[in-house]
């Protein structure tokens, strides 16, 4: 026996590759590849289904294909009426993303494929995850307000139904421009913290509702999905662009962190800020978000000075969702309505690997300590 023997640990599993993937490749210089695809190539000449398409299928689609896929989705978005009802259940100060990852368990409940684990019954529960996610989403929303959530319209696209369904009127064309380009630049990002969850689940041959599950519950946390909702918290809270030097000064002399910054792959600009930082240039027509892009081009300044480090995708982000009439409390769901396609591919990916992801630990603890039965201590 080696106790004590030490073991190497490598603190937050920093740089450690823990399988490999054809998925996406974040590259620490600022790019980022979705199959092979750099996402400059892809941003603003492709719709959200095509990402859908290539992660499933691993290649993109031809016309026909992405027609048929896109109808799929759209089919695959009504919710069984036990989930609808549950959903309506909800206590409302609950968090949307608390009702997300429990009704996407509970969406396991009604999985039509049953225990089936073949390679066709995961690619169908796939798409309809990519499907139900959003659905949730819109339906918690619009219950929450007393409405009914429309059904989806066979003339429009999966992306635009989502919209629809989530505010009850459709979107204009550059409102639907703008959601093509959140969801694609939310899509996947190589091993994340709740995609590599989701592998983890996905790598005990659970199935994929509980792999998703886990995505979910992990993408909450304020330091990784939670962040879009934090920064507009921010942005609220400094009100005016004569407030923001003093608050984020303020922040950063007591060493908080600026909610929507820095990295832990990067080492430049996270190569979707450029993106989303021109689709809020472009938006700033409409109300609030002029004075919103002014206070975090501001913020960007200062913290860039003070700390060296940049925008995430989670900072200009909140302010394109802010936008598009999304609030923020359902920034992170929005999120997750997006970061589902990769999720689903990873999950499939992981089954393909087929080996557990188990770690080993370092322990530092006792050994050899007197035991003293219960009556005695
Ligand atoms: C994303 C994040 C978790 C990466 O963390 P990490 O790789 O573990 O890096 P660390 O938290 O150890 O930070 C390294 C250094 O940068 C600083 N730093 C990192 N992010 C910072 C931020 N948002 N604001 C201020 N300082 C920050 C840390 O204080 C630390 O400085 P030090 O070396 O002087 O102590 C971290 O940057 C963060 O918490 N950001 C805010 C939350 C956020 O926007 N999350 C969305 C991620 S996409």
């Amino acid at each position: 026996m080696n106790e004590g023997a030490p073991k190497t640990v490598v603190r937050g599993l920093k740089d450690v590759a823990a399988a490999e993937t054809r998925i996406s490749f974040v590259n620490p210089m600022g790019s980022l590849y979705y199959m092979g695809y750099n996402i400059d190539d892809l941003v603003g000449r492709i719709i959200y289904a095509e990402i859908a398409f290539l992660f499933i299928h691993k290649r993109l689609p031809k016309q026909k294909e992405l027609n048929k896929f896109s109808k799929a989705l759209v089919a695959e978005m009504k919710l069984p009426d036990a989930v609808v009802d549950s959903i309506k259940a909800t206590p409302r100060d609950c968090h949307p993303m608390d009702v997300l990852r429990t009704e996407v368990s509970h969406l396991g409940e009604y999985d039509p494929d049953g225990g089936e684990f073949s390679e066709a019954a995961n690619n169908r529960r796939a798409i309809r995850l990519m499907a139900q996610v959003p659905t949730i989403v819109a339906t918690l929303h619009r219950s929450r307000e007393g409405k009914e959530t429309p059904s989806p319209r066979e003339d429009f696209g999966f992306a635009t139904n989502f919209l629809y369904m989530f505010r009850g009127s459709p979107p204009d064309m550059d409102e639907t421009e703008v959601l093509h380009r959140l969801m694609i630049l939310h899509a996947d990002h190589g091993f994340n913290a709740s995609t590599f969850a989701a592998r983890v689940t996905a790598s005990t041959n659970s199935d994929m509702y509980s792999a998703v599950t886990t995505a979910i519950g992990t993408l909450k946390g304020p330091i990784h999905g939670g962040a879009s909702e934090k920064v507009m918290n921010m942005l609220n809270d400094i009100e005016v662009e004569e407030r923001v030097d003093e608050y984020i000064s303020g922040l950063l002399d007591d060493h908080k962190k600026i909610m929507g910054f820095g990295h832990r792959v990067y080492r430049v600009e996270d190569p979707r800020t450029k993106h989303l930082r021109g689709i809020v240039e472009n938006l700033c027509h409409r109300p609030r978000t002029s004075s919103l892009y002014n206070r975090c081009l501001l913020i960007e300044q200062i913290v860039h000075d003070r700390k060296k480090i940049y925008p995430n995708l989670d900072f200009y982000a909140a302010v394109a969702m802010d936008a598009l009439e999304i609030p923020k409390e359902y920034f992170t769901p929005f999120f997750a309505s997006s970061r589902i396609s990769g999720w689903v591919a990873h999950i499939i990916e992981q089954y393909e690997d087929a080996v557990l992801l188990r770690p080993s630990s370092d322990y530092v603890g006792e050994y050899g300590k007197k035991f003293i039965p219960i009556g005695e201590r």
